[in-house]
């Protein structure tokens, strides 16, 4: 099969930082005061995500980082999760925010609400840039949204295809020449 290459622009750049200002409002207009927001970013697709999310807030952001690994292709439906990197600081008490590229079957999220929730946090809440909702397997709760995508396979902006094309600033849907 030939190698995939980079079809049409699915969400250019534009649109994803028009629409990252718009949820960098709603999430600190949802923490009224002047507390602290802490940012958890999931590596690796949501570090672009975070980036531009976090230059989109005032200076009561904090962040962290951690990086989870589904066990492979046969476990992925179980949502059994590898954490490769922990958080380096403790969540307890603190206003969470979990960032993410995409919530597809929703299985990953579900794993990292339910282990960080078992940290006490003062509040857990989730941004995720893309949400595939057909491809749901559970009913996991997202509280921003950046744009809902049908059931393709989609690159740029973090996501990767074999590693590749995690740097485009755009998000682009693949397409395998015919094959
Ligand atoms: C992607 C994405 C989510 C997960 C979503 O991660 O970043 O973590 O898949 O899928 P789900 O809703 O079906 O669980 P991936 O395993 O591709 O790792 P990466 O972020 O390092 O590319």
């Amino acid at each position: 099969m030939p190698a995939p290459y980079l079809a049409s622009s699915l969400i250019t750049q534009d649109q994803i930082q028009d629409r990252i200002v718009e949820i960098a409002a709603e999430i600190e207009r949802d923490s009224p005061g002047d507390g602290l927001i802490h940012l958890v970013c999931v590596l690796k697709g949501g570090f672009m995500f975070l980036a531009d999310l976090v230059r989109a807030m005032g200076d009561r952001v904090t962040l962290d980082f951690m990086a989870v690994s589904s066990y492979g292709k046969n476990t992925k439906t179980s949502g059994e999760v590898r954490l490769l990197k922990d958080l380096d600081q403790s969540i307890e008490g603190r206003d969470v925010v979990i960032v993410e590229d995409i919530v597809d079957t929703g299985l990953t999220l579900t794993y990292l609400q339910e282990i960080l929730r078992a940290r006490a946090p003062g509040r857990l809440r989730t941004a995720c840039l893309l949400s595939k909702p057909t491809r749901r397997l559970v009913n996991v709760q997202v509280d921003y949204v950046g744009f809902d995508i049908d059931d393709q396979f989609v690159v740029g902006y973090g996501l990767d295809y074999a590693e590749q094309y995690r740097n485009l600033p755009y998000i682009a849907m693949l397409d395998d020449g015919g094959a």
